[in-house]
């Protein structure tokens, strides 16, 4: 087996921006080793981590039960593909639609992948039950989504970054403004209207947060429309925003579930679509699918990360450690010209940093974060997204706030780090 050599921070990140595609901009910190709310750094630093993988960690990192599931069944069986059946798969599918209420569940890897799932689910819904006629049917989406990175979601993205030299895109897209409930009237005149995909908060725009009552109006709108809704809680989904799910905050089930990211709790990529047979129905054998989507492994981590967030009752912790999160930089906004704006819900935050998009304070003051034992990154430029773990304590998170408080009050945006 090849070993691992004991690298320091210079030499890891030499080697990775030698060798590795530069796809991302990472924070120069290296991290060799994570327990529930905490990193450690390959100094033996150790750090709070405030961004959770996007959200994938919500279980907290390496989950004791959750990797027991893992060493279990890796140790049986971890992939058959689809094409025998296997004997955790079944079991799942109903553990998981009884959890979430639906009749339906296909299995896939990644957050996109579930997102492109429900995508070409819609389309062929469009044209076989809704009577789009062949290659009509529009997909509506909120500007400033963000689903990932196929060809399929930059073509549906306004993000000139995401998009840019990818060309020639998909067709059959419609972008209208988020939490604009005139634009999707309108946008829902069109016959050939087939789906509405949506993330209950935009994650990566900067935890935008809609008005209350717009994704419940927006659901009845679509389903006066034959139109499905499909909520995106890849990012916003299991407990992050103090509910299971963040149309639960709405009370009504969206008749499209994109899950993925701590579906697993961060041990394995998995993601699911979920929908009611008459939908999901369309599917035939050979239509779709994925060499490791529904293996035994990731079957039998996501029932125990499903598992965890319930019986940690991980939505009610993040939902009282939020308000007292928001609270707590509510004050620091009256101390500070530094922060503008903080938002969110459950412990899905961001704050907003007195500076242009193009600007560096938000970077450096994450930076400045990092020295101080917190990891956190800024998106879009200006604004930094606040998501630890779920099974934060209270005293870790006010201990968190005290961080970021003493950063913020102590840091000149003039720096240049
Ligand atoms: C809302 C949302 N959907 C989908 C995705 C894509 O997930 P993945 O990176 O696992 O493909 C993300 C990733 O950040 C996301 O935030």
């Amino acid at each position: 087996m090849q070993t691992l050599t004991q690298l320091s921070t210079p030499e890891a990140i030499v080697l990775e921006d030698r060798y590795n595609a530069h796809n991302y901009h990472p924070l120069p910190v290296v991290l060799a080793r994570g327990k529930g709310v905490f990193v450690w750094d390959v100094e033996g630093r150790q750090y709070y981590d405030f961004l959770s993988a996007y959200s994938a960690v919500n279980q907290g990192h390496c989950h004791p039960r959750i990797l027991q599931s893992l060493y279990e069944q890796a140790e049986k069986l971890t992939l058959t593909s689809r094409a025998f059946y296997n004997n955790v798969l079944g079991e799942y599918a109903r553990y998981i639609t009884e959890y979430f209420g639906y009749e339906m569940v296909l299995p896939m890897n990644t957050g996109v992948e579930a997102g492109e799932t429900a995508n070409k689910l819609c389309r062929k819904w469009a044209y076989q039950v809704k009577g789009i006629p062949q290659n009509e049917a529009i997909i509506l989406f909120a500007e400033n989504n963000f689903w990932g990175r196929s060809l399929a979601a930059v073509s549906s993205s306004s993000d000139p970054v995401a998009r840019a030299d990818y060309g020639p895109y998909l067709p059959g897209y419609q972008l209208i403004p988020y939490n604009d409930l005139a634009a999707l009237e309108e946008a829902l005149q069109n016959p050939h209207v087939a789906g509405f995909m949506v993330e209950p908060i935009q994650g990566e725009a900067g935890v935008v947060v809609p008005d209350e009552g717009y994704l419940r109006r927006a659901y009845e709108m679509c389903q006066a429309k034959n139109v499905l809704f499909m909520a995106d809680e890849v990012q916003t989904g299991l407990a992050r925003t103090g509910r299971l799910l963040a149309c639960d905050y709405e009370g009504f089930r969206p008749d499209v579930l994109i899950l993925g990211k701590a579906l697993s709790g961060g041990v394995l990529p998995v993601s699911a679509v979920l929908a009611n047979r008459a939908i999901m129905g369309v599917f035939k054998p050979g239509q779709h699918g994925s060499t490791y989507g529904g293996n035994p492994l990731a079957c039998a981590v996501a029932m125990t990360a499903l598992e965890v967030i319930r019986d940690e009752k991980l939505a009610e912790n993040a939902f009282k450690l939020g308000e007292m999160f928001r609270g707590r930089m509510e004050a620091l906004i009256a101390k500070t010209d530094l922060v503008t704006l903080v938002r969110g819900k459950g412990l899905l935050n961001a704050i907003v940093i007195q500076d242009s998009p193009e600007g560096q304070t938000a970077w450096n003051l994450c930076l400045a974060l990092k020295d101080n034992g917190l990891l956190a990154k800024p998106t879009h430029g200006n604004i930094i997204r606040f998501a630890p773990p779920l099974v934060m304590t209270e005293a870790q998170l006010l201990e968190c706030a005290d961080i970021i408080e003493e950063t913020v009050l102590h840091f000149r945006p003039t720096d240049q780090q």
